[in-house]
């Protein structure tokens, strides 16, 4: 009897460790999905997994309720795909693109300023959601966007069957 419930606390221990050590692996990205272009010009960054993850926390906690999986929920054609995003003026499928979008956004023409109809750490006055970023904060949910670009196929795409 004494055996059989100590092997069933081995069990637990080990059952409980798995699920702790698998969970904090799904946390950690590979080097390549964390590489992200910095520029227009073709020079890349690497973020570090603790930058992806609070990124991902920023995203899920401010703009999620509109982009979730990297789709826009009130405009379609201005999602966070790969394609949306280099082909916006400027081109914002960069990590300083789209840390400029954060601060100034702008119409995909790049022609109007749209900061009062979206979220931008410019105006806290408008935003406070968002007033508290610091640098760090936008440049990490920013690379989250490019992050997920590298990982995830279906990230922004549109299905064929609209809802
Ligand atoms: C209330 C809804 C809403 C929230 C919240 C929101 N967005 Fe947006 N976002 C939009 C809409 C609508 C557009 C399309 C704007 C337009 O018409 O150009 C957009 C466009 C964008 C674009 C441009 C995409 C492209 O292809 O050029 C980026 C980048 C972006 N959002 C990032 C963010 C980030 C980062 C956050 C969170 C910090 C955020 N958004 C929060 C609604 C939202």
């Amino acid at each position: 009897m004494l055996k059989k419930v100590f092997l069933i606390l081995v069990a637990g221990v080990v059952f409980a460790w798995q699920s702790f050590a698998g969970s904090a692996n799904a946390l950690s990205l590979s080097e390549e999905i964390r590489t992200i272009p910095l520029n227009e010009d073709g020079v890349s960054v690497t973020l570090s997994n603790k930058e992806a993850q609070l990124g991902s926390k920023l995203f899920i906690d401010n703009c999620a309720q509109c982009h979730l999986q990297g789709k826009t929920k009130t405009n379609p054609n201005v999602g966070l795909s790969k394609e949306a995003l280099a082909n916006a003026l400027p081109a914002r499928d960069n990590l300083l693109g789209l840390v400029d979008y954060i601060k100034n956004p702008t119409s995909y023409d790049g022609e109007e300023d749209i900061s009062l109809y979206h979220l931008s750490t410019e105006r806290p006055d408008l935003w406070p959601e968002i007033r508290n970023y610091t640098e760090e904060d936008i440049k990490a949910v920013a690379g989250y966007i490019l992050i997920q670009t590298n990982s995830d196929p279906r990230w922004g795409k549109r299905s064929l069957i609209e809802p």
